[in-house]
């Protein structure tokens, strides 16, 4: 019943959506072949099911609030259910987490495929699920009543990043063994870079269970956490993680590709460590800082060049699957914000004649959206359509609903960045070029602000629609005749 309402109100404004399911039946029969032809191999990559489902939950949740806060920027008074600074901590919070349990989905995927054999232990893997699941719980609900740190995007209390930081271990554990099931000889690159990424990532989290009296020094090693992991360790991850389910999706010969996402990896790395420097300008550091942050800040941008490449290679020679196109647009947005939003839009606030004047405005919002769900958002986006498709359950996912949400994603996105980026340019301009009050500057900011909840408002509908595509076809499925007959 709620299904059929759903897809029934769906048609009404998505005509390609398939309401219509006279004419569904040539798509829906190539997304049942799709199915077939991958059928998964080994019975362990099923853990990824619920990564993936989590994530698009979260996601969902995510937006729906964040909506209300971008218009609580427009209209003040709007009746809100958290005070802003709450909110801004579960929002940021939520903006690492579900990415990562939907790459981490992803990774639990394709690892098997990659080495011939099942993973080390299915068990750990779900226990690692339900352990990242009610630790975001607890950290949403801690933070709903104010329990917080007060260090910016790692406010969580100590024994939920302890949690966190188990979850990390066993899945680092669990990756790791069931590499060395394969001889490291015949390890692939994307293995190599894989257990590296991990293993930086562990010891990177490390500060951020600790906190220094001193506010320059803790300053300093919160932001090998969470900012070292996007532009350095998580990166590497991603590299692997894309390459991997490139080629896997086009069935390129791996040759073609390997060699620039090699140089890739390594720029990733040494680029990554030293360009987090550009977030050290304003807190105290020594003054070399500034030009270590300047230098690998802007060099940064060229790695993020490659992975562009490697997708371009591997559409020029794709052999096999093509008919998952959602994934495919996903994997595709990825790699094109990765290079735009991330590295072009960051090598140039790294350059600190210009960073003097963006600290702070909301280019460093705009920029913070399109790297963040830019590049990890829409990689997991894309894991969650290319693994959700196998299961059984949810044969009847709708790629088109993908599609129209794909569409929603990058449209509201792009309208939410580029009214944050005028917005923050006026800012910058009005608040620390002529000097007037930030409160003043702030009212005069409203139009763009406004402009930016009708991009939240599309963007937060397309994070819906899988969600709710998913948990329908999850909670009533549809019985098997009925099924068939709606399919062909
Ligand atoms: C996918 C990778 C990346 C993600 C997810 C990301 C995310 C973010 C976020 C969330 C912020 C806001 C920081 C805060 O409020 O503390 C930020 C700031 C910034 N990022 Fe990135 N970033 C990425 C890559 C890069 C790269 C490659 C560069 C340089 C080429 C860069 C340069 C900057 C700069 C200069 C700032 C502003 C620092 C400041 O003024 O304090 N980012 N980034
Ligand atoms: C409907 C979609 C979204 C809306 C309306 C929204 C809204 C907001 C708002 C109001 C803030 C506070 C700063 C500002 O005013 O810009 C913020 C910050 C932030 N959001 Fe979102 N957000 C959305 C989606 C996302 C997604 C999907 C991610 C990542 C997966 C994300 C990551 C962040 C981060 C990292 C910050 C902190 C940026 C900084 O330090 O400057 N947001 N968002």
């Amino acid at each position: 019943m709620f299904r059929w309402l759903f897809r029934k109100m769906m048609a009404l404004f998505f005509p390609a959506f398939p309401g219509k399911r006279t004419n569904s039946s040539e798509r829906a029969r190539t997304n049942r072949k799709e199915v077939k032809e991958k059928e998964i191999v080994y019975p362990s990559q099923r853990v990824a099911y619920k990564y993936c489902v989590g994530a698009a939950v979260f996601f969902a949740f995510q937006v729906t609030l964040a909506t209300l806060a971008a218009l609580e920027f427009v209209f003040p008074d709007l009746p809100v259910p958290l005070p802003a600074n709450l909110g801004r901590s579960i929002h940021v919070n939520l903006s690492m987490f579900w990415p990562l349990l939907g790459i981490m989905g992803g990774i639990y995927y394709v690892l098997p495929e990659e080495i011939g054999d099942d993973l080390y232990s299915p068990f750990l893997a779900n226990l690692q699920f339900w352990l990242m699941a009610l630790t975001m719980l607890g950290i949403i609900g801690t933070l709903a009543l104010g329990f917080t740190t007060g260090r910016e995007y790692l406010e969580p209390i100590l024994p939920l990043k302890l949690a966190q930081g188990l979850a990390l271990f066993i899945f680092t554990l669990n990756v790791t063994v069931t590499l060395f099931k394969r001889k490291f000889a015949a390890w692939h690159p994307t293995s190599t870079s894989l257990v590296l990424g991990l293993g930086l990532s562990l010891i990177l989290y490390l500060p951020a269970l600790f906190f220094f009296k001193n506010l320059v020094t803790d300053e300093f090693f919160k932001f090998w956490t969470v900012h070292i992991w996007w532009e350095s360790s998580l990166e590497l991850i991603v590299t692997g993680l894309v390459t991997t389910m490139l080629i896997l999706m086009t069935r390129v010969d791996p040759g073609l590709v390997m060699k620039y996402y090699y140089v890739e990896a390594v720029l990733v790395i040494l680029l990554g460590f030293f360009g987090v420097g550009h977030h050290y300008f304003w807190i105290g550091l020594q003054r070399y800082w500034v030009y270590i942050g300047w230098i690998f800040g802007v060099l940064q941008a060229v790695p993020f060049f490659f992975i562009v490449w490697v997708s371009y290679t591997a559409t020029l020679h794709k052999k096999g699957l093509s008919s998952n196109s959602v994934a495919f647009k996903f994997l595709w947005a990825a790699a094109i914000w990765n290079l735009a939003g991330a590295g072009l839009f960051g090598a140039v606030t790294s350059i600190p004649q210009i960073n003097v004047y963006t600290h702070g405005t909301f280019l460093v919002s705009s920029h913070a959206h399109l790297a963040l769900f830019g590049t990890y958002g829409s990689l997991a986006m894309a894991v969650i359509y290319f693994v959700l498709v196998q299961w059984e359950k949810l044969e009847m996912l709708s790629i088109r609903a993908g599609e129209v949400a794909f569409w929603l994603l990058n449209t509201g996105l792009t309208i939410m960045a580029l009214s944050l980026g005028l917005a923050g340019m006026l800012q910058a301009y009005l608040w620390r070029f002529v000097g007037l009050d930030f409160a003043v500057v702030q009212g005069l900011l409203k139009p763009y602000l406004a402009v930016r909840s009708v991009g939240a408002a599309l963007f937060a509908i397309g994070a819906i629609i899988p969600a709710w595509d998913i948990l329908t076809n999850l909670i009533f499925p549809l019985p098997p005749r009925a099924a068939d007959a709606t399919r062909n």
